[in-house]
């Protein structure tokens, strides 16, 4: 090894980049499609290396993504594509590169970062902690059939939609105070419209996103501002039930089709848990939304290592659905957190279940309460793997 150095992947690196991934996670598709991907991480500093001398050794992507968190959307850092050479693994090349990631995070002014991880220790170590998941499920056909809604207007839906999809989707998270869920590019949300395999559908005030899985449906997205409407895409998918006999979908747990249909989802389902880390603190707390009616007021320490203006000592104060978090003078109240702490707490985790993992202590006792009130909400999920 020569001098490993951060890198930003350009033009030359991406054949490089390419054969990195395939060692890392097999076969990856058409390298024409990936390259043209690459370049738009490439264009605005999305996407960094290590270098060995000449060599690429390693190398990670940020989509540039928002995410709903209390009904309000935060911009948020989606890390992909983390990858090592096999020989340079085990060395701390992992490190050095998402060390460098959450930097150009912050440069680009998310707040917060999420993750997919296919191990934890690498990410705990920088401060991620698991916040919310991705859950599968599938159900009957001929149950989401037989939903209804035959009086609700729907249509085709297409490339010219991606708006329209956009807005849907925010009225929806707004009004259901959502955690967790994206918000895309609107150029990533135009080019699933327009991929031939993807049928979409759309009425007054929701859509549905699906597609064939060998011979079964799959559900990417429905989003659906009342009854009527979920019945009416649902039943517009159940109605493929003569050929296929489930539908997969991806959905949180508490969604209104699983009080719905007849027969409670079974076959294959899973959930995949996705981490958050704040980039920049005082910016994610005031970008969210929480309850309407929670009053909070207490101190916090914060220690956080790798991104050292979140340490300090600070008051949080959550009133009218809004938070601020100010400098402080330390206060022996305070409620002490690190990183792993601060991100499970801004995504809902109770009080009593961080501290049982360490990851808050101090504070007073009563406020725990406080805390869980203004936190809590509906389980962090999202639709969508990257
Ligand atoms: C995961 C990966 C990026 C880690 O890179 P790396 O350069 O080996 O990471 P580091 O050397 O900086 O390791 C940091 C810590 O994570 C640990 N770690 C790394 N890979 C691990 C694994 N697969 N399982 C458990 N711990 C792991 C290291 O042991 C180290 O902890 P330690 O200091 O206590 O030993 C690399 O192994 C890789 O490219 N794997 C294949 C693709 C992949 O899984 N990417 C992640 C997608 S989310």
């Amino acid at each position: 090894m020569t001098e490993l150095r951060v890198v930003e992947v350009a033009e030359e690196y991406l054949d490089s980049v390419f054969e990195v991934r395939t060692r890392s996670f097999g076969p990856g598709g058409d390298k024409d499609e990936w390259k043209k991907s690459a370049r738009q991480f490439i264009a605005d500093g999305r996407y960094l290396g290590v270098v060995d001398g000449d060599e690429l050794v390693a190398a990670a992507r940020i989509w540039p993504l928002e995410q709903w968190w209390g009904g309000r959307r935060v911009a948020n850092g989606g890390v992909a594509g983390v990858v090592v050479a096999p020989e340079y693994r085990g060395r701390g090349v992992g490190s050095l590169l998402m060390r460098a990631v959450l930097d150009r995070c912050a440069e680009k002014g998310y707040p917060l970062t999420s993750l997919y991880p296919a191990t934890t220790v690498l990410y705990r170590r920088l401060g991620y902690e698991f916040a919310g998941s991705r859950h599968l499920y599938t159900f009957q056909a001929a149950d989401l059939r037989t939903l209804g809604g035959n009086g609700t207007a729907v249509r085709k839906a297409g490339r010219d939609d991606a708006d329209l999809f956009l807005e849907l989707a925010g009225k929806v998270h707004e009004t259901r105070r959502s955690n967790g869920p994206l918000v895309w590019p609107r150029a990533q949300v135009e080019s699933w419209l327009e991929d031939d395999n993807s049928f979409a559908y759309v009425a007054e005030d929701g859509f549905v996103v699906y597609k064939w899985s060998d011979r079964e449906l799959a559900v990417e997205e429905l989003i659906a501002g009342s009854e009527e409407t979920a019945r009416a895409l649902w039943a517009t998918v159940g109605s493929g039930a003569s050929i296929a006999k489930t539908v997969e979908a991806c959905c949180p747990p508490f969604d209104a089709i699983h009080l719905m249909a007849e027969h409670e989802a079974t076959g294959k389902s899973w959930q995949n848990r996705w981490m958050l880390r704040l980039v920049d603190a005082p910016a994610a707390l005031a970008g969210r939304g929480f309850p309407d009616g929670v009053v909070l007021e207490a101190d916090l320490r914060i220690d956080d290592p790798e991104l050292p203006a979140n340490t300090g000592d600070w008051h949080l104060s959550v009133g009218n659905g809004s938070a601020r978090l100010t400098a402080a003078e330390p206060s022996s109240d305070a409620l002490r957190l690190g990183p792993r702490g601060l991100a499970a707490l801004y995504a809902g985790t109770p009080l009593a279940t961080l501290r049982g993992a360490g990851l808050a202590a101090g504070g007073a006792a009563p406020a725990d309460a406080a805390f869980d009130a203004a936190f809590g909400g509906p389980a962090p999920y999202m639709l969508d793997d990257f």
